[in-house]
Formats: structure tokens, C-alpha cells, sequence
């Protein structure tokens, strides 16, 4: 193939694959013609040239275990593209690992929604498959697939297998939290904790625990971005490398559609409900409502359409049942032996949106009319049927109240003293991270069983990037207590468990927020059943003290900038961050990358 036609001077170039976008040098087909220069310096022939272009985002790192075994992926997924006539091309981003990114994944996950968008937009791609896994990655591809509007689909690294230490399964990264909390109360030897750090994560792959990771892997199948089994095929397996070159003759697919097939047409109001019910049922990561809110608002359809309440009245009415920790006993890898999304979905079908559509171009009724699945024991063991769920109903609930206007996340499903559900107590106030760290574990700190634990400024703002510091570690003083009522304005991670209130908006990083000027000794009631956090401090004293604390940050010489308490050197990426994330009930975005945030940067 020559494809002189493409040197036509007076024939308008047919603006596909490599031909698309073709504005930078004013003459259409120079551009072209430097593009192929280009690209024909990288090996590539006119054949090549002539095709759909199936641009891979790439994120391997070598921080990011997670993403360890992308190499093979990267293979099995050009494999099948390149089988159904596609053309392969994969290119970096930005790469986000849970342990390597400070101060915060989360701080960051909006710069890699940022670059990937941009990527997406800048290079002549028909269809992009996003490689993505730890937590932050996914979400932030699908806020930067929404907003670029070129179809995606989304292709998981996989969850890593389960360890082994004398002869207890562990896992990441749920078993990491137990087994250093027993640690720290001396029941776990030292000669242990060197082994169990061995096994807790014993190969590449993504937590393999119903963390965050695994939460957004579960929510883009029911969302129709990924093939049935592209959530729980082990990392390692040789069904996660079919499962990438299934989602490569997909795209390929796709291609042929492109006009059909953008995110913002594939994506609804009914997908994001069946996003909502999938939680629920998986009992997953409180961080999955933060993203989603996020993807959420990025849609022009569906911006500010659904908020915390959606996420509360569908919980009224979808039971938990997947048992995997943190809410239950089991891993990742059971969940894919057990059929993983496609015996899900199934079981879910009386409550699904079935008119949603997918990436297949097929509604998921015509997707799971095509793909049945027989339940067997072992699969009702951990897919249990809507008659016998794990918990009944309202796994992840809303919470509203004087101390949370705008809203607060308890993951109901993962308390572990069930009577703190409707409680009420005095507050043992700590006003950050660093004070906490300070005074947790003094005698002198006036806490008992029935105290309410607070922890202000790890908003997004606070910290800033919103810090998993939610779980606050129950003090030495009370070491009995296996768990007490928690709040803060941060997250947790989707590994964790206890009866902890999460996201609390507005944050007190917002000067005026009630959160902000809560002091020891006021007593606060949380009421699951009337889904209510309440501070019983009078309204006239709340104000009184947000016009105290406002005189307070004066003196203190503390910047105050829009309403917010922002930190003193306001340069760079962190600069941008404290003026613009949103709250966590938004999706804590920038307000200007959100679908309706167009003149945000300048407000
Ligand atoms: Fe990457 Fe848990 S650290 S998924
Ligand atoms: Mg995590």
C-alpha cells in the first residue's frame, strides 16, 4: 500500500487513525506527511499507517508494583489488536501507586486525570484502552476518557494472589492493618511481622482485598467500559493476559463506531445507578463514592444530577453479597473463581438498569442475555443470592446533620461494635495529623469507650489531598475497645474497617465549616437509622465560634483565600490544588476540569 492519495493536495484528507486532527501546521496534509516521517523513524510502514490507531496508555512504573506485570498485558492486548487489523500504539502517563505518591494518591490522582485527558486529546487515536489498577489510576482515567470524549475501555492490571504465613491466608492490604495493629499490642511477635511482611503482597497485581482497587475494577464492568471478566482475573493468570487480548479485539471493534461509542454517549444516568447498586452489593471502598461523584460530574448529562443521596437510597433497597474483606472473609481471587462480575451481575439483574449501554455498542441486557451463568455452590458461597444476602441493606450510607450540611460516608457494613451505630458522646478533638500522632497514645488524653473521636484538616483541602488517616488508631488508654465512633473529614482506605465517619462536608479546611470548630467535651449523636451526625451545640454558638476562629487565623497570619485555609507558599501543582478541589461530596476535582467548570479558573 503507497497511499499517495494522501498527497493529494486537492482531495480533503479522510480524518481517521493517524489523519485525524491534522491543525497544527495550517496545511493538513504537510502535517500528515511530518506525521508519517515520524512515525516511519519508529519502523512502522504505510500499512500500518493506513489503520485504526488503538492508542494504549501505559502505565507501568517501576514504583508501582501493582502495575508489575503491564510488559505481558502490553503483549497480549497488541496481540489482539493487531489480529483484528488495529494498529498498537501504547504511550506513558503518569503512573500512581498507593504508597509511593506523597503526600497523597489522591492529592495527585487529579493531575494524572489531567494528563491523561490531554494525551487522549493531543494524540491521533481512534480509541484508547486505559491500563490502569491501584486505586487512584482508574478513576482518574475515567474523569480524563469523560471529559477527552474519545471511546475508551478500561483494561485492569488484576488483583495479586493471596500469601500464605504458617499456613493463614494473607493478603494485602487488609491483613497488613490486623497484623500490625496486633503487633503494636505486642501479640505478635517480632521474628513474625518480618515473615508476614514477606507474604502480605506475594506477587505483582493490585490489592487483593474488596479495597479501592478492586471497588473501581467492579464498578467500570457494571459502568460497560470493561469485558465481564476484566475486574477479579488474577494479575499472574493466564486469564488476565486472554482478558487483554479480549479488550484489544474489542477496541477494534470499537473503532469501526467511533461516532457511537464516546464516553459521554455510552455513559448515563443509568450507568452510574448500576455503578451505585454494584457497590452496595461488593460492600466496596468508601473512596469509590469520591470517584464516582467525580466521573460523575465530568459527564455534561449527569453533572450535578446525582449526589451522596443517590448512593443512600439505593443502599436502602441492594443487600450486600459478595463476602470479601474487608466486610467479609474472602479475596479477589475467590471472587473470580466464584465467576466473579458476570455471576454478579446476574444476581443483580432484577435491580439493575438493564437499558444502559455498553462499550459493545449492546445494551447489558443483550450483553448478559448473551453471556449466562449457572450458579454453583462455591459461587453462592461468595456471590450469595438476593435471598440470603451477608447484610441486608444500606452497607455504605449518607449521613446529614448540623456537623455535616453537606453531607458525610459511614460504611455501616465494615463496623466492628455494631451499638456505636446510634450513639451519642463527648468529643476528644485532635486538630490534625500531627497533634494526633502527638497525643493518641498519652495517659492524659480524656477519652473513654463512649468518647467520639475527631480528626479535622485532612479534607481535600486540610492536608492537603485528603489523606486515608480516617481510621484513627484506638488509644492505648482504652486498649479493651476493639472499636470507637470516628470522624473526620478525610478518607479511609477500602481496606480498612470500623465505625468511622468519612468525608465530612464541608471540610474544616472551609472557614466556616461546623467540623472546623468542634472542641473537646461537646457532645455529638450519630443515628444510622435516622442517618443523622449532629453536634448539640447551639446554632448562635456555632456562629460565635466560626467568627472566632475567623479573628483566630488572622492572628495566626494564616492564608485565607476564597473561603479556604490554604497553605502559605502557594506556587506549582499544590498551589492549583488548594484553590480549586472541590469538596469530597463534588468528588473533590478541580472545580475546572468538572463538566460544567468552565469558567472556574477565573471565579
Ligand atoms: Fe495498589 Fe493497593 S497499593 S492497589
Ligand atoms: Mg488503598
Amino acid at each position: 500500500m503507497d497511499n499517495q492519495g494522501d498527497y493529494d493536495l486537492s482531495t480533503p484528507i479522510d480524518p481517521k487513525g493517524l489523519r485525524q486532527g491534522l491543525t497544527s501546521y495550517g496545511d493538513p496534509h504537510f502535517s500528515l506527511f511530518l506525521r508519517k516521517v515520524f512515525l516511519k523513524a519508529a519502523g512502522y510502514g504505510e500499512d500500518a499507517l493506513s489503520r485504526p490507531i488503538v492508542g494504549i496508555v501505559n502505565t507501568s512504573s517501576g514504583f508501582n508494583p501493582c502495575h508489575g506485570n503491564i510488559a505481558q498485558i502490553l503483549e497480549a492486548l497488541k496481540r489482539g489488536i493487531q489480529l483484528h487489523g488495529g494498529l498498537a500504539i501504547d504511550f506513558p502517563t503518569i503512573s500512581l501507586h498507593e504508597s509511593f505518591a506523597s503526600p497523597t494518591s489522591m492529592f495527585l490522582r487529579n493531575l494524572m486525570a489531567m494528563d491523561t485527558e490531554e494525551m487522549i486529546k493531543a494524540q491521533p487515536v481512534d480509541v484508547v484502552v486505559a491500563i490502569g489498577g491501584c486505586d487512584k489510576t482508574v478513576p482518574a482515567q475515567l474523569m480524563g476518557a469523560i471529559s477527552a470524549n474519545k471511546p475508551v475501555l478500561s483494561l485492569v492490571t488484576g488483583p495479586m494472589m493471596p500469601g500464605r504465613f504458617k499456613g493463614e491466608r494473607i493478603g494485602a492490604c487488609t491483613d497488613c492493618r490486623s497484623h500490625w495493629a496486633a503487633y503494636r499490642a505486642g501479640t505478635v511477635e517480632v521474628e513474625d511481622i518480618v515473615g508476614i511482611n514477606e507474604e502480605l503482597a506475594p506477587t505483582v497485581g493490585t490489592c487483593g482485598v474488596m479495597g479501592t482497587a478492586s471497588t473501581m475494577a467492579c464498578l467500570t464492568v457494571a459502568l460497560g467500559l470493561m469485558p465481564f471478566n476484566g475486574a477479579a482475573a488474577p494479575a499472574v493468570s493466564s486469564a488476565r493476559m486472554r482478558v487483554a487480548e479480549e479488550t484489544g479485539a474489542l477496541a477494534v471493534a470499537v473503532s469501526a463506531n467511533i461516532e457511537t461509542r464516546r464516553p459521554q454517549q455510552i455513559l448515563s444516568r443509568e450507568s452510574f445507578l448500576n455503578a451505585m447498586i454494584v457497590l452496595q452489593a461488593i460492600g466496596g471502598s468508601t473512596n469509590a463514592v469520591v470517584h464516582l461523584m467525580a466521573i460523575i460530574n465530568r459527564h455534561p448529562e449527569t453533572n450535578g444530577t446525582l449526589d451522596l443521596k443517590s448512593f443512600d437510597d439505593i443502599g436502602r433497597r441492594v443487600p450486600l453479597l459478595v463476602d470479601l474483606k474487608p466486610s467479609g472473609e474472602n479475596y479477589m481471587h475467590d471472587f473470580h473463581n466464584a465467576g466473579g462480575m458476570l455471576a454478579l451481575l446476574h444476581t443483580l439483574r432484577p435491580l439493575l438498569h438493564l437499558n444502559a449501554l455498553t462499550i459493545t455498542g449492546n445494551t447489558l441486557e443483550t450483553e448478559l442475555n448473551t453471556k449466562p451463568f449457572k450458579p454453583f455452590p462455591f459461587s453462592h458461597q461468595l456471590i450469595r443470592p438476593l435471598s440470603n444476602p451477608i447484610y441486608p441493606n444500606s452497607a455504605l450510607v449518607t449521613l446529614y446533620g448540623n456537623l455535616a450540611p453537606n453531607g458525610a460516608i459511614l460504611k455501616a457494613a465494615a463496623s466492628k461494635d455494631r451499638t456505636l451505630l446510634e450513639h451519642e458522646g463527648p468529643a476528644v478533638v485532635f486538630e490534625n495529623t500531627t497533634d494526633l500522632a502527638l497525643r493518641i497514645d498519652s495517659e492524659d488524653l480524656p477519652v473513654t469507650k463512649d468518647s467520639v473521636l475527631v480528626l479535622k484538616s485532612i479534607g481535600p483541602i486540610g492536608n492537603p489531598g485528603m489523606p486515608e488517616a480516617g481510621v484513627i488508631p484506638i488509644p492505648r488508654k482504652v486498649k479493651g475497645a476493639n472499636d470507637l465512633l470516628r470522624l473526620s473529614d478525610g478518607r479511609m482506605s477500602g481496606t480498612a474497617g470500623g465505625t468511622i465517619v468519612l468525608h465530612i462536608s464541608p471540610e474544616s479546611g472551609i472557614v466556616d465549616s461546623p467540623f472546623g470548630i468542634v472542641e473537646d467535651g461537646d457532645m455529638i449523636r450519630l443515628s444510622l437509622s435516622e442517618r443523622k451526625l449532629e453536634l448539640k451545640v447551639g446554632d448562635e454558638e456555632i456562629a460565635a465560634r466560626v467568627r472566632r476562629r475567623e479573628e483566630l487565623l488572622k492572628v495566626e497570619g494564616k492564608v485565607v483565600h476564597r473561603g479556604r485555609v490554604v497553605g502559605s507558599r502557594k506556587r506549582g501543582y499544590r498551589g492549583l490544588y488548594e484553590m480549586h478541589v472541590n469538596q469530597a461530596e463534588e468528588g473533590a476535582d478541580f472545580d475546572f476540569l468538572t463538566a460544567k467548570g468552565d469558567d472556574a479558573l477565573y471565579g
